[in-house]
């Protein structure tokens, strides 16, 4: 039996000793984490939340019409499980599985969504993404649709993302499907003010990595020496999200320390912004096939769906 904090601090300190020190953005994800990203998708700078929102409302009906009813959706990084809401309006699934990390936030929030579908078949599975994607033994096969919104695939470098789309695929038989979110590229400053808002909650998102870490591992980050970063990276088409030290600091955990010069960074975070083709070229790669887009006026973001 593997100890799970005991990983989480064997992976968290090798990244924290790299050259280029990183922390896993699966790591904002504490109560405190979960809360601060449901502050950030009401900000007025951040548009994917609203977006697609929007997409699914002028879609959705289409959206449906192409997805059988009554049966099975699983939602990856269902978070507060507010689009799963919409969904399941419009699809009617018999069964609905929550996946997340935040295992606290995901029980609340599931209990939310279980209270209005009462006749849905409710799981909810704790689990991490980027290790094993088990689902309930009992789960039927047949027409099972994984949703994954908020253009979290977005998190993953491309050959993590095709490794994690090839993951899904082995979820769903031949008759399932896959509905996905993906941010897409657009003027560079609507991007960065997405993510350096005026509010400063992103900021205090960021920041809040590093409680979570001292939390696993028992080290002694100082919140005030940090300061949040975040910029368009065009040669690798994503926004990247670091920690950058305003003063020189020694961080220690046991067993171990680690000085960052004053202007050393961490990076916490990518979200890659795609092309709609070069997104489908990669489902495609995944064994997804047949995709549909659906987009906004502005094709600022993209709902997908993806058939075996
Ligand atoms: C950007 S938020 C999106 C939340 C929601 N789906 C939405 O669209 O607003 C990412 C969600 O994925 C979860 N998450 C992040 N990394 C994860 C991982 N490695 N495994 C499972 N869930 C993860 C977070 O807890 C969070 O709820």
């Amino acid at each position: 039996m593997t100890d799970p904090q005991a990983t989480a601090t064997r992976e968290i300190i090798g990244d924290l000793m790299r050259q280029d020190a990183r922390i896993a953005p699966k790591y904002f994800y504490d109560a405190c984490g979960s809360a601060l990203f449901e502050d950030i998708t009401h900000l007025p700078e951040y548009y994917p939340t609203r977006t697609e929102r929007a997409i699914m409302a002028t879609h959705g009906a289409a959206i449906g019409r192409k997805v059988s009813a009554g049966g099975t959706v699983i939602e990856l990084g269902a978070g507060n499980c507010e689009k799963a809401r919409t969904l399941c309006k419009l699809i009617r699934p018999a069964r609905f599985v929550a996946v997340d990390i935040s295992a606290d936030f995901l029980h609340e929030a599931a209990a939310g969504l279980r209270a209005a579908f009462p006749g849905l078949d409710f799981h909810v599975v704790v689990a991490d993404l980027t290790a094993e994607l088990a689902m309930p033994s009992d789960l039927p096969w047949q027409h099972r649709l994984v949703f994954y919104p908020g253009s979290s695939i977005g998190n993953f470098d491309p050959p993590a993302a095709l490794d994690l789309l090839s993951r899904i695929r082995r979820l769903v038989a031949e008759d399932g499907g896959l509905l996905i979110g993906i941010d897409l590229q657009k003027e560079v400053a609507v991007l960065e003010a997405a993510y350096n808002d005026a509010a400063g909650v992103t900021a205090a998102f960021n920041l809040n990595v590093l409680n979570h870490v001292n939390r696993l591992t028992g080290s002694d980050f100082a919140l005030h020496q940090w300061h949040h970063r975040a910029f368009f990276n065009t040669t690798e088409s994503r926004i990247e999200m670091h920690l950058e030290a305003t003063t020189d600091t020694r961080v220690t955990w046991l067993g171990g320390e680690r000085l960052f010069h004053c202007g050393e960074r961490i990076h916490t975070e990518n979200s890659y912004k795609y092309r709609i083709e070069d997104f489908i070229e990669l489902l495609d790669s995944a064994g997804f096939h047949n995709a549909e887009a659906w987009t906004d006026e502005k094709r600022w973001f993209a709902v997908i769906l993806a058939r075996p």
